[in-house]
């Protein structure tokens, strides 16, 4: 199947071929043709499959062929919400390169900045706004904007939109969109069912796209699980990356002052390391992802504010030092390898404390995980991975035997070495042929417990990116 095919107009046609994109991917041309067509959309599909284009590019086409609605002076007409001003760039970027054919006049809206630029921007007269929701309600506010003719509303990374940290902020704004005659289209590599029923309350009928079974990691990343006490993290991080120092890694941590202790620690033993997170100025986070992805630093060590819809050309390898609070959070922060066909290798240190959250991403994922022990590395601590029911005794370092080699989905290498087992997901159902279908009540539950952990842990997650 070709562009061409999908009903997409010469301007971007001739913009998609100069960019090396010859064939569509699959969620490109299931949900290209739809949104041509007008419908809303519910789409899900792996991280790194072209999600970007598959929103951007109809609604480019939309901006670019039809006229605007509301007569009057230019007034936005397409709307794109991100949850990190990083991603709302990046999609930003992204749609001035397929549209450089035929000029939108676009402005990108995140706080962290001044509003000087912005309000030249918004002053001067834009279609298309791509915005985090914290500063997009300050220009509400200051009525800067207007956004009474959005003719098209897109929620990049649905779910986190959707989720209680930002679902206050995206209410206000669709009190201030047009109901009638407006698109809405959701991307997303994660759907909770929770976030689909909630998001029917302000979509028309809309289609549901789902390229692969929802909530699944992508076939080209290798993940798999390194048991460690928690006291010796730190150790195995820097046996890892001391490996081979030259491979970029991406370092998920828990907190922002985990992540500059890390950094720091890192640096010290010669490794060149940058810290992201939200406490960091807008300069520092465009740095450090800057210097990241041209290699000036080999690890980048974040948090969750770099775990969803970041692309980064190439990445080889990202290791959880902490799991994610959030079990959908682990599919989006290992998504950040393994993008657009290439390979890449997603590693989790994970000690007794983590062995809750891991049950909940393996019922999530509702498949087994490899669990490899590194020698010198096993745990003093035996680890209750999933199923064992309290008290019963466990296998040395609290794992499962290996199962037999073709109890998954045969798609990842499992070595058959030594210290091999498998996490499990905890419900029989979820283990059988491991396709994740039919364990979707599970994951919704488990969803709905992880929002719970975080009201009672964390509290819920803040917009950090007003
Ligand atoms: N049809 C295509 N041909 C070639 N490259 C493509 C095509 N579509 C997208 N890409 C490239 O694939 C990479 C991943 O795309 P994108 O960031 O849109 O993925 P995504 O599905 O949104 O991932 P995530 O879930 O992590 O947000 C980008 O570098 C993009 O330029
Ligand atoms: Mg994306």
């Amino acid at each position: 199947m070709s562009f061409e095919s999908l009903g997409l107009a010469p301007f971007l046609l001739r913009a998609l071929a100069e960019q090396g994109y010859e064939t569509p991917t699959p969620i490109q041309q299931q949900a290209i043709p739809l949104a041509l067509a007008g419908h809303d959309l519910l789409a899900g599909a792996q991280t790194g499959t072209g999600k970007t284009a598959a929103f951007g590019l109809p609604l480019l086409q939309h901006l670019g062929t039809a006229p605007q609605k509301v007569s009057g002076p230019r007034k936005p007409r397409a709307l794109v919400l991100a949850p990190t001003r990083e991603l709302a760039t990046q999609v930003h970027d992204s749609l001035r390169g397929y549209s450089k054919y035929l000029r939108i006049p676009s402005a990108v809206v995140y706080g962290g900045v001044g509003m000087g630029n912005q309000l030249d921007a918004l002053r001067r007269g834009v279609d298309l706004v791509i915005a985090c929701p914290g500063r997009l309600i300050d220009h509400i506010e200051r009525r800067s904007i207007d956004l009474s003719g959005i003719e098209i509303l897109v929620l990049d990374e649905a779910d986190r939109m959707l989720d209680m940290g930002f679902l206050p902020s995206i209410k206000r704004i669709l009190a201030k969109l047009p109901k009638q005659n407006r698109q809405t289209l959701l991307f997303s590599a994660t759907f909770p069912e929770s976030i689909k029923q909630l998001a029917m309350e302000f979509m028309r009928n809309p289609r549901e796209v789902q390229v692969t079974p929802q909530n699944t990691v992508a076939e080209t990343i290798a993940h798999r699980v390194h048991p460690v006490d928690a006291a010796r993290k730190r150790e195995l991080l820097l046996h890892l990356l001391g490996q081979d120092t030259r491979v970029q890694t991406l370092v998920f941590a828990k907190t922002k002052h985990g992540s500059d202790k890390l950094a720091t620690h890192l640096e010290k033993a010669g490794i060149r390391a940058a810290a992201i997170h939200g406490n960091k100025s807008q300069s520092q986070r465009l740095r450090a992802l800057g210097d990241f992805k041209s290699g000036k630093v080999n690890v980048l060590v974040a948090t969750d504010i770099a775990a969803r819809g970041i692309d980064i050309d190439q990445l080889p390898r990202v290791i959880n030092y902490d799991l994610p609070m959030v079990a959908e959070d682990y599919v989006h922060r290992i998504g950040r390898t393994g993008r657009n066909g290439a390979n890449g290798e997603a590693l989790s240190l994970v000690s007794q404390d983590d062995a809750k959250l891991l049950r909940q991403i393996v019922r999530l994922l509702g498949r087994d995980m490899e669990i490899r022990d590194l020698p010198g590395f096993e745990p003093q601590v035996p680890i209750r991975w999933g199923n064992s029911a309290p008290g019963k005794a466990e296998q040395p370092g609290g794992q499962r035997p290996p199962r037999k080699p073709g109890g998954g989905r045969g798609r990842r290498p499992h070595g058959g070495g030594e210290g091999q087992a498998h996490a499990h997901a905890g419900n029989r159902a979820g283990n059988r042929g491991g396709n994740g279908r039919g364990n979707r009540a599970p994951a919704a539950a488990t969803h709905a417990q992880q929002r719970n952990q975080q009201r009672n842990g964390g509290g819920p997650r803040r917009d950090a990116n007003r």
